[in-house]
Formats: C-alpha cells, structure tokens, sequence
C-alpha cells in the first residue's frame, strides 16, 4: 500500500477505520443533568464531518457524583441515555464515522465548576457541589475538601455503574469504549502512589494499585460485546519524581493487554499539582512508544500533535498506530482535509461540500457517495 501513513486504514478489534486520526474525547460542560444538549449535536455534529477516523464524547459520568462538573455529560439513567441517543440518532443520518466513548469517574476531582467560571471544586453543601470519593482522603489541593475514602460496597457500586453505562452505550450502537484512567481521575488516582494510600489490597504495591482499575476493565469487558472494542486511555507518567511513570504503564498495559484490551491511549499528568510537565510538540510520543515497544496493543498518541508532517512521522515511525487531536480540531475542524491536502492522500467528505475542493488539490476529495 502506498500513499501517507496517516491515511491508511486500520482495524482495532473488529473496527474498521479509514485512517489515523481520532478525536479525543473533549468536555464540553455544556450538559443539563447528565443530558446532552443542542450544542453536543452540533459540535459532534460538526466533528462527525471532520474526515477523521474516530469520534469520541468527551469523559460521560457512569454516576452524578463521578462528574467533574455539574454541567458534564453522563450516562447513568434512562433521561441522560435518551438524550445522547437523539445526538446520536441526528449525527448518524449524515455521519458514518464510528463513535466511541469514554466512560469515567472524576473521584476527588469532582464537584469543580466550569473552566470558564474559574475551575475551583465546589464545597459540598453549596450549589452544584457534592461530596467527593477516592481511594484514599486526600484532595487533589491542600485547602480542598477531601474525598471521602472508598469502602468496598462504594467501589462495587462504581464498578457496577460502569458496567451498566456500557450496556446503555452498547443499546445506544456506541462502537467501542474507552475507560478513562487518565488525567488524575477516579482510575488513575488507584494507580499513582501519589493519591493511592490504602493499607488494604487495593493499595501499596503495583500489583494492588491495578487491581480496581483491572477490576473495571474486566466488568465493562465482558458487558459490551466481544467484536467491539474496549480500549484504557492513561497518563504515561504523573510528571513527579514518585508517582506514576513510563515503568509502571508498560506493566499496566501489559496486564490490560492479557485481559483483551484493544487499545489504549498514552496521555500523561494530572494527578498532582506538582507536576513539571515539558510541554511541546508531541511531548507524549515518547510515552507512548515505550507501551508500543514492550506491548502488541494498538497505541493512541496524543498531545500538541498539530502539523499534518508531525503527525505522519509518528505513525510511520512506529511512535503510535494512531494519533489523537483535541485542541488542533477544536481550532480547525476540517483539519484530517487539510493533513490530505498537505501529504497527497484523498478523503472522502460529505456530498453536499464536494463543491468546496480547492483547484489546487485536484482529486483531493473522493468521488460521491
Ligand atoms: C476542551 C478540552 C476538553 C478535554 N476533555 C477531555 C476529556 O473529556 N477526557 C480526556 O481524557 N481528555 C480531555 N481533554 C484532553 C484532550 O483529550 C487531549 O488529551 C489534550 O488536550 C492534548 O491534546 P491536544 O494537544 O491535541 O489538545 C480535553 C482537552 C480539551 C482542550
């Protein structure tokens, strides 16, 4: 096969994409309740046209109190999987790209308000604020309002919200999942030594640090269907001498990949204000390459990925199987047409824009559908 890398297909489980690029998942806190509103139709709406290979909705809550924020989207009874179905059902009529979603808990990153109000976390006896759980009672910042520690019966009833968002993802004709064990949320505040100081079998080594979030996995695994795949996206290291590094991730992803995980995504940071992060062009790949390298799974890379070059010296060398784009396709949603343009592949577009194909780029676009 010929042609850039970054447009060739590929198969993930029994998802066949057309090329490279998917869109991370991206919090919109835009939603009433848990419910998608108008402006998820329209902005995943517009992703949908983008000419990428995979959409994702952004972190959806498994329960309220696992949202990050009072306007986040959720998936945890039948009002807020009725109001993703309707985005949805509206996107698929002009849409075929695959969707995936990213199923997560915020622990005690929850009850925060929104970016543009400030970002704080909200105490919980005021408005939009609830009282927050993790591993272990410590907050994320000193002078916040720590979490309450989780016992067994509150980590079954996480385990078992996740499994029922994944059956209700899976009626709505999602077509993978992604567990979110990033960013310092409820699954990677299991993982880091940082945030994970439980004296019981759920702490201290590695091995007990994996064993929830392995837990989760296994549960959302066997619930959604054995051609779809179920996919880990996770911070590479913590970015603090201490916590959760390259090292720790290869065992982790290595321990998914035993337990049929299809994918998983290497971002990094989040868990602890402390962290010195080197921020540049591609600052993940590197972490992202140490799992390819130890492991078989497909690999996602992610972060300040923005020219079309970067992004094909990536996958043709070997860096990731795929690259994952937020903020380049936020800035400019018709960004996998510009990436074609730029490295001579061809992309397919809705019908109703083929008239948009510059002079220039002749055969840029595929013939009509
Ligand atoms: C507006 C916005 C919302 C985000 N929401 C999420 C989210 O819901 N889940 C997640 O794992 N990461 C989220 N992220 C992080 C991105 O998925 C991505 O990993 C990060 O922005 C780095 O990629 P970029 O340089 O292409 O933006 C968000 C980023 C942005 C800019």
């Amino acid at each position: 096969m010929s042609g850039p890398r970054l447009f060739r297909p590929i198969t993930i489980g029994n998802l066949a994409m057309c090329n490279r690029i998917v869109i991370a998942p991206m919090c919109q806190y835009s939603a009433v309740n848990g419910c998608m509103t108008d402006w998820h139709l329209i902005h995943l709406g517009n992703l949908a046209l983008s000419g990428a290979a995979l959409l994702t909705i952004e972190a959806t809550a498994v329960v309220p109190e696992g949202r990050i924020s009072w306007a986040d989207v959720g998936l945890w009874d039948d009002a807020t999987e009725a109001a993703m179905a309707r985005v949805l059902t509206s996107i698929r009529r002009h849409s075929d790209m695959p969707v995936a979603i990213q199923l997560a808990h915020a622990g005690r990153k929850a009850s925060t308000d929104l970016p543009w109000l400030g970002n704080a976390q909200i105490a919980p006896d005021a408005e939009n604020g609830w009282q927050t759980v993790a591993p272990s009672a410590e907050p994320f910042e000193a002078h916040e309002n720590p979490p309450t520690a989780l016992d067994r019966a509150g980590m079954d009833r996480i385990r078992d919200a996740f499994v029922a968002a994944t059956r209700r993802a899976d009626r709505l004709g999602i077509d993978a999942i992604q567990l979110h064990g990033a960013h310092g949320y409820l699954l990677h505040q299991f993982l880091s030594p940082l945030s994970n100081h439980r004296d019981d079998e759920y702490g201290g080594s590695l091995e007990n640090r994996m064993r929830f979030p392995l837990e989760v996995f296994n549960a959302v695994r066997e619930a959604f269907p054995a051609a779809k795949p179920v996919t880990m996206r996770v911070s590479g290291t913590d970015w603090v001498p201490g916590g959760w590094d390259s090292d720790q991730t290869i065992e982790f992803a290595k321990a998914l990949e035993a337990r049929g995980c299809s994918a998983i995504h290497v971002s990094s940071g989040g868990l602890d204000p402390r962290q010195q992060i080197p921020v540049g062009p591609g600052y993940q790949v590197p972490l992202a390459r140490a799992v390819k390298q130890a492991t078989s799974l497909p690999v996602i890379g992610v972060g300040l990925i923005a020219e079309p070059e970067h992004a094909e010296a990536i996958i043709a060398g070997g860096d990731a199987d795929m690259i994952a784009l937020a903020r380049t396709i936020l800035y400019d949603p018709r960004w996998p047409w510009h990436a074609a343009a730029a490295l001579g592949a061809r992309i397919t577009v809705p019908n109703q824009y083929l008239r948009s194909q510059p002079r220039r780029y002749k055969d840029l676009f595929n013939p009509p559908s």
